[in-house]
């Protein structure tokens, strides 16, 4: 894992070893290596901004956000990406550059948008023509000239769980290209006072290994771009390519390295930008997972045991769904390993269980481990992405708390939940 993970008797994350985190803040708790998100930024860095002339990258901060994720993001020259009052609220109390923020939404409420038009956020990308009037109007209220992308449906087919596919015809986000509607939205655009259009954007789907959903969308988009030029007049300045970078979780997965999609984007829309005679626009890209997905683990403690003879030895943790849905809700695959037994043979074939009141709340499935006893640390990887920022209060379980590594240094970001703070809104 990109230098930052070695492994003795006890499991090494980010130079540090993570029995004595567990001990030193309870488990379960999630550990985010900061060196590796800073490798992640400099590949950015290399294989994409500092090889293309007019481009920018912002992370999709759903997929972990924190105040302290957003001073690392700051630091490391990217932009961020936000979908709701929420995640933008984080961003403005980490005192994030307002220029640098695109929010996004299919459904932004009233409340959400005065938010984003008071602290002038870079771009607003609207989602729907519903939207682009309501920002006008607050636009116009607040005495301000908003930058927005339109977000297109480009109506592809991606390589992944339905539930993450975002690009194809049938779905609820982004403008169809069917119809006349978006030809509609540019001219409102164009006309309405307090809005200017800069471009659109297009997020075909995630955790993808395959580059052909991207370049098919950049050919419709272009194609978009032309349209717009010869029927509505309007010059796009910017075209917002999305993320869905895959990772590794487990075998079987063959991520590939950025450059495998960016290389493809950038050479995609200069080739259809020449053939059709365009002005290349900006390029941005969103990677969310793939910034921070292997930068986290999950460690978890042995508890019960049990073994039904001839069926299956189901061995429990003090986590599980709360912390991580994703088993359950895409039936996600992650590796683990015994964290304070990794000199021992793997000698047992055992199924993670969480603790949730659920029989869904299965960990893994079938993990070769050595002989385990309650107490043993696990550390399940690649859980930096869409763990923290989707885990619930489910059986009124606390939230872990989250500590971020670097250099074999550790410092607590997010504090462990406490029964208090599950009542503190209850009366
Ligand atoms: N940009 C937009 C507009 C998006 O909707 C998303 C993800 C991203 C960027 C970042 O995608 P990424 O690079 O992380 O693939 N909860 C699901 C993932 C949902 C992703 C939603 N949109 C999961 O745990 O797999």
């Amino acid at each position: 894992m990109m230098g930052v993970e070695y492994i003795s008797s006890d499991f090494y994350f980010g130079g540090c070893d993570t029995v004595t985190l567990a001990k030193k803040y309870g488990t379960p708790l999630y550990v985010m290596s900061e060196d590796y998100i800073c490798e992640r930024c400099k590949e950015i860095g290399e294989d994409f901004l500092g090889k293309y002339e007019n481009t920018r990258a912002v992370y999709a901060s759903k997929a972990f956000l924190t105040l302290e994720m957003c001073r690392i993001i700051e630091r490391e020259g990217l932009g961020i990406d936000v979908v709701s009052g929420g995640e933008l609220y984080t961003a403005i109390k980490a005192g994030f550059s307002m220029e640098k923020v695109i929010f996004h939404g299919n459904n932004k409420t009233i409340d959400e948008i005065e938010l984003a038009v008071k602290h002038h956020v870079g771009r607003i990308v609207v989602d729907n023509l519903y939207e682009l009037e309501l920002l006008n109007s607050v636009a116009q209220a607040f005495g301000k000239k908003m930058k927005i992308l339109f977000r297109i449906t480009p109506g592809v087919d991606s390589y992944t769980h339905k539930y993450i596919s975002t690009g194809q015809v049938d779905s609820k986000f982004g403008i169809p290209l069917k119809g006349n509607i978006i030809e509609q939205g540019v001219k409102k655009a164009m006309e309405a006072s307090n809005i200017e259009l800069m471009g659109f954007h297009f997020h075909v789907g995630s955790q993808l290994f395959d580059n052909t959903s991207h370049i098919k969308a950049v050919k419709i988009l272009v194609k978009l771009i032309k349209n717009m030029k010869e029927e509505v007049g309007f010059i796009t300045k910017e075209l917002n390519t999305g993320g869905g970078f895959g990772i590794y979780y487990a075998e079987g997965d063959e991520p590939k390295p950025l450059k495998y999609f960016t290389d493809a984007i950038m050479n995609t829309v200069k080739e259809e930008c020449n053939e059709k005679d365009l002005c290349m626009p900006q390029v941005i890209i969103e990677p969310g997972r793939w910034l921070v997905g292997q930068a986290g683990i999950t460690l978890y403690t042995v508890g019960s045991i049990k073994e039904i003879p001839g069926v299956r030895t189901y061995v429990s943790v003090d986590g599980g769904l709360p912390d991580n849905p994703r088993p359950a809700l895409y039936d996600a695959k992650y590796e683990a390993v015994v964290a304070n037994k990794m000199d021992q043979e793997k000698k047992q074939l055992v199924t993670i269980a969480g603790k949730c009141c659920e029989s869904g709340d299965i960990l893994r499935v079938d993990l070769e481990v050595p002989f385990l006893e309650p107490g043993d640390l696990l550390a399940f990887k690649s859980t930096g992405a869409y763990n923290y920022s989707m885990a619930s209060n489910y059986n009124k379980i606390p939230r872990p708390a989250v500590v971020m590594v670097r250099g074999g240094e550790n410092r607590l970001i997010v504090k462990r939940e406490t029964y208090e703070d599950l009542l503190r809104n209850e009366l």
